[in-house]
């Protein structure tokens, strides 16, 4: 998730172009860069770094010219640098782009330019693009990128200008966000409506696979196929804070909507379902040091460390290899048993965690490999481990984590699925099943989250009791555990996740009447257990919600209410199982009137012990 903003008009574009990024910062830090062209001259400035270093660069020198396009980039592929830095450009220099996706493609079109002669400088998927369109460039930009953009798979929002065309800016979009801001005499481009809201609140909302030729005075549209668009203004009503949270009351919320898009990117190019193969390009351990390893510890802390006790699930369940799952602050001072046999599985969404990263050095001085799952790319933990594999969620700004988990899950399973093909311990059957769902999570994401209302009304009906229970087995209490979390951190009700089973050692006494009980029961195999464990808990007279899958009609004999998950494969239940339990976190707090971004006593990153 990167930000991309574009001026043309008679004003100086850079002061437009730094503004514009830093209110797309929330979008991404870790580089920025303008290119402004000035009649036949062309000025490319970026570096590593927040807007701030780029700004200290060009030493209050704005470049002159009234043509530009910028940009604030979230790295995927190509560590942070000045040199992976945005805008990219071609052999001549002539041609700039900003691109904001994942070129799923860009390997093979990489290899392809180079055979035909093209240097590329940057280790991006995005250099491809000016390359691309610099060999086949007729003299007319826009025609040239309709071609260009044809050709390139994955996702992408492009802003692209040339000196040999010094009017025009060209945008495009097919899956991330673009906006055409419409001025007077001037107009903008921009990932999102906070760059652009101080100069005008009428835009176009580019929709995918859709292009813009923008000059001073004029906007055309069209398809990427050619044909022309008609479309509606926009008119934007928000003010500058509620566009920053893309109309979102919190962050919190704007993430948990975020997650049908981020399940898409974290599984962009990673999964080929013609070939039957997982594709993990950071993964570098080979089969035969795969077959050597005879446990699996996965460290994790809070979020991070749920999303582990899934894994452990998936990963045992289909490479047959042993895993433990361990919390970081515990992990290093219990001596674990490990060698050079030892695979450790480090999950962290910042990568900074202090008692993460002590983890991850301890594994690697008793000479184990570490596999981390992150989210930050060049992370102190993604520079330290063996391999990485990203969640590409996107920053991820509100204190509690959404799509950092569920992304988590699935980084997981996609560990998981290539080991077990790679093992020889899956059959192709279950392969097959476990990846034609997973490429479905976006549509069954987004399905779930059109109830949102009705989790609403449950969240607030129970939102002021002091104690909340949480029940589930098998991969229904790992998934129960991340519920109670969620609820306690931000609305500050006491939650405890139980393992139904478990409940009748000792928790049950605290089982009376009205306490409520949230019941998740997805697992078919484990339908009946829980079943009986929720009949246990009502026989206290307990008031229970049921999260079943859909079509179970058998759970609504014995609960209060119930909430249905889409159908998916059993392994990825909890994927989507968490969205509702997120909402019902979100809801509940805002009905108590907590700060639901940033609660009370936590901190984003925990860089300390
Ligand atoms: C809870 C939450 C925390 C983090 C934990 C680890 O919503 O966000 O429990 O999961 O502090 O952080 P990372 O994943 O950055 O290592």
């Amino acid at each position: 998730m990167c930000g991309i903003v574009g001026y043309i008009g008679d004003k100086m574009a850079a002061p437009f172009l730094i503004d514009g990024l830093k209110k797309l910062e929330y979008r991404g830090y870790d580089s920025a860069g303008i290119a402004v062209i000035d009649s036949a001259d062309l000025k490319v400035v970026k570096s590593e770094g927040k807007i701030k270093i780029l700004e200290e660069k060009l030493q209050g020198e704005l470049p002159k010219g009234s043509l530009g396009i910028g940009h604030t980039r979230w790295a995927t592929h190509g560590k942070p640098s000045d040199v992976n830095a945005h805008p990219h450009e071609d052999c001549t220099g002539d041609f700039i782009v900003v691109h904001n996706g994942i070129i799923e493609n860009y390997l093979e079109i990489k290899e392809w330019l180079e055979e035909q002669g093209h240097k590329f400088k940057s280790e991006t998927d995005t250099e491809v693009i000016p390359h691309l369109i610099e060999h086949y460039y007729d003299g007319d930009l826009f025609e040239t990128v309709k071609k260009v953009v044809n050709m390139l798979k994955g996702s992408f929002a492009l802003g692209v200008i040339t000196k040999r065309e010094p009017d025009c800016i060209i945008a495009a979009r097919k899956s991330s966000p673009l906006i055409v801001g419409i001025g007077e005499g001037e107009n903008y481009i921009a990932s999102d409506i906070p760059a652009i809201l101080q100069h005008t609140r009428k835009v176009y909302i580019l929709e995918d696979e859709e292009m813009a030729k923008i000059t001073k005075e004029n906007i055309e549209l069209c398809k990427f196929n050619g044909e022309k668009v008609e479309k509606e203004v926009f008119e934007v009503k928000w003010d500058a804070i509620a566009a920053e949270k893309g109309g979102y009351a919190h962050f919190m919320l704007k993430e948990i909507h975020e997650q049908p898009r981020a399940f898409k990117d974290t599984l962009t190019g990673r999964l080929n379902l013609e070939k039957h193969e997982v594709k993990l390009d950071d993964i570098k351990i080979t089969r035969n040091e795969l077959e050597k390893i005879e446990k699996i510890f996965i460290v994790a802390c809070g979020t991070a460390y749920h999303a582990g006790v899934v894994g452990k699930y998936i990963i045992e369940k289909l490479c047959k290899i042993p895993v433990e799952v361990d919390i970081a602050s515990e992990f290093r001072y219990r001596e674990p048993m490990m060698d050079e046999n030892t695979l450790v599985i480090i999950i962290s969404q910042s990568g900074e965690t202090a008692d993460t990263l002590a983890a991850l050095r301890e594994a690697k001085n008793k000479g184990s490999r570490v596999i981390a799952i992150t989210n930050v790319v060049g992370s102190s933990v993604a520079r330290e481990a063996d391999d990485v594999l990203y969640t590409w969620a996107g920053p991820e700004i509100a204190v509690a984590s959404t799509k950092a988990y569920s992304t988590q899950l699935i980084a997981l399973t996609l560990i998981a699925l290539r080991f077990a093909k790679e093992l020889g311990t899956i059959s192709h059957e279950l392969f097959d099943e476990v990846a034609v769902e997973l490429k479905k999570l976006p549509e069954k994401a987004d399905l779930l989250l059109t109830k949102e209302e009705e989790i609403k009304k449950l969240a607030e009906r129970y939102s002021q009791v002091e104690h909340l229970f949480y029940i589930g087995r098998g991969l229904d209490y790992a998934v129960a555990l991340e519920g109670a979390l969620k609820l306690k951190e931000i609305s500050y009700i006491h939650a405890e996740a139980y393992a139904a089973g478990e409940l009748k050692h000792g928790t049950l006494a605290l089982i009376v009447n009205g306490t409520p009980v949230i019941a998740l029961a997805t697992q078919e195999h484990l339908f009946e257990k829980t079943l009986s464990n929720i009949k246990e808990v009502k026989a206290r007279e307990a008031v229970v919600i049921g999260f079943a899958k859909e079509g179970n009609e058998e759970i609504k004999k014995s609960v209060d209410h119930v909430f249905y998950i889409p159908k998916t494969h059993p392994m990825l239940m909890p994927i989507l199982t968490v969205i509702p339990l997120q909402l019902f976190a979100y809801h509940a707090a805002v009905a108590r009137g907590t700060d639901v971004d940033k609660p009370r006593n936590l901190a984003k990153s925990v860089t300390v012990e």
